[in-house]
C-alpha cells in the first residue's frame, strides 16, 4: 500500500459513540454487484452464529448504517460480510471501494431470528436463500454446533446469474479441509444452487423445484415433513412469502426467538 492510499484510509470523522471501530483484513470481488470482506473482531464482542448487527462507513458526522447478517461463525476470530453493491445506494456505494486497512464501523448488540435456539429439535436443516440472503448460512454452516443438533444440512442457494453462486460454492469446498468442521461436514452438508437468469445444469426457483417435484428427484432427498425437518429462510419479501407458504403447506410452522417452532425467517434486504 502506497503512502497515498493509507493517508484516505485515515478516518476523516469522529469515531461516534457506542460502535466499534474496526480494521478492514480482506476484500475480495466476486461480480459488479457482490463482494466479501473480514474486518477484526473486538475481544468483547460476541453473537450467535445467523444473527445481524448494523455496519457503517466514518465517511460524515452522522454515518449511514444498514443490517448486515454476519457470514463468520461465532467462534471466527475475524468477522465477514457478504455484500451486495447497489449503484448509488447511501451505504454501499461507498462500501464497495473499501481497501485492506480501511476502518468499518460496528454497533454492539446483533440480533436476528435466524439462529438455531429459534427452532425445536430436529435431524434435517434446510436454508434456504437467494443472492445475499446466503450470508447468515454462511455462518451457520461453518459452526459445529449446527451438527451436533442436526444430522444433516441443506443448504441452497439460488440467483441470477452462475458466478453470483461462487462465494458459497468455494465456501463448502474448502469446508472439506477445515480443521474444525471438516470431518463434521463430510456427506452431512449438502449444497443445492440453482440459477433463474442463465444456463446451469439446475435452473428454476427453489419455490418452482420443490413445487413440481424436480428438487427431490435431483437430490434424492423426500418430501419434506414436520417430523424430521427444520428450515431457516432468507430473501426478498417475495422469496420468504412464497418460500414461507411451501413450508406452511408441508406442515411446518412459523417461529422465533421467543417461540420456537420448526421454521424462521428474514429479511436478505428491505424493499
Ligand atoms: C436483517 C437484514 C440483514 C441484511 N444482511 C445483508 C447482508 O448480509 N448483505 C447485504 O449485502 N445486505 C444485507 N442487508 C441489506 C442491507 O441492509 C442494505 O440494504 C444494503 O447494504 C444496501 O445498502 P445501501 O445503503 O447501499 O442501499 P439501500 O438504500 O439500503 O438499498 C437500496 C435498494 O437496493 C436493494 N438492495 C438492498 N440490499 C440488497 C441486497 N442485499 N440484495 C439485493 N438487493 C438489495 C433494495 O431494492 C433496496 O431498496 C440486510 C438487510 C436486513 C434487513
Ligand atoms: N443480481 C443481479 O445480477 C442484479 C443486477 C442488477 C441489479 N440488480 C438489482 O438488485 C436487486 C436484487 O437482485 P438480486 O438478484 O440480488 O435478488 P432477487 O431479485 O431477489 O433475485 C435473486 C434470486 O431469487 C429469485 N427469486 C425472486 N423472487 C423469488 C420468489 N418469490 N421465490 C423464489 N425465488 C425468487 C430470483 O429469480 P428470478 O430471476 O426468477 O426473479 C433470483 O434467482 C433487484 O432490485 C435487482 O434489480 C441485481
Amino acid at each position: 500500500m502506497n503512502m497515498h492510499a493509507v493517508s484516505e484510509a485515515a478516518p476523516a470523522f469522529p469515531i461516534p459513540d457506542n460502535v466499534f471501530a474496526e480494521k478492514v483484513v480482506a476484500v475480495e470481488h466476486f461480480t459488479d454487484h457482490l463482494f466479501r470482506f473480514r474486518i477484526t473482531r473486538p475481544a468483547s464482542f460476541r453473537f450467535r452464529s445467523g444473527e445481524f448487527i448494523m455496519i457503517g462507513l466514518p465517511n460524515a458526522e452522522k454515518p449511514v448504517y444498514r443490517a448486515y447478517s454476519i457470514a463468520s461463525p461465532s467462534w471466527d476470530e475475524e468477522i465477514e460480510f457478504f455484500s451486495i453493491k447497489v449503484p448509488d445506494g447511501p451505504l454501499t456505494e461507498h462500501l464497495q471501494k473499501i481497501k485492506l486497512g480501511d476502518t468499518v464501523l460496528m454497533r454492539k448488540k446483533p440480533t436476528g431470528t435466524l439462529v438455531l435456539d429459534a427452532l425445536v429439535p430436529g435431524k434435517r436443516l434446510y436454508l434456504f436463500s437467494t443472492g445475499t440472503g446466503v450470508a447468515p448460512f454462511a455462518s451457520l454452516v461453518r459452526d459445529p454446533e449446527t451438527y451436533e443438533k442436526f444430522e444433516e444440512v441443506v443448504l441452497i442457494q439460488t440467483c441470477r446469474q452462475v458466478d453470483e453462486l461462487t462465494y458459497i460454492t468455494r465456501l463448502v469446498e474448502d469446508l472439506a479441509n477445515d480443521p474444525l468442521v471438516g470431518e463434521m461436514v463430510e456427506g452431512r452438508l449438502k449444497l443445492f444452487t440453482s440459477t433463474t437468469r442463465q444456463t446451469f445444469p439446475r435452473m428454476g426457483r427453489i419455490t418452482d423445484l420443490m413445487g413440481d417435484g424436480r428438487f427431490f428427484d435431483m437430490t434424492g432427498l423426500p418430501a419434506i415433513s414436520p417430523e424430521i425437518d427444520r428450515a431457516m429462510i432468507c430473501g426478498s419479501m417475495a422469496m420468504i412469502k412464497d418460500t414461507s407458504a411451501m413450508m406452511e403447506g408441508f406442515g411446518l410452522v412459523e417461529g422465533a426467538n421467543n417461540k420456537p417452532a420448526t421454521f424462521v425467517v428474514e429479511r436478505a434486504f428491505v424493499g
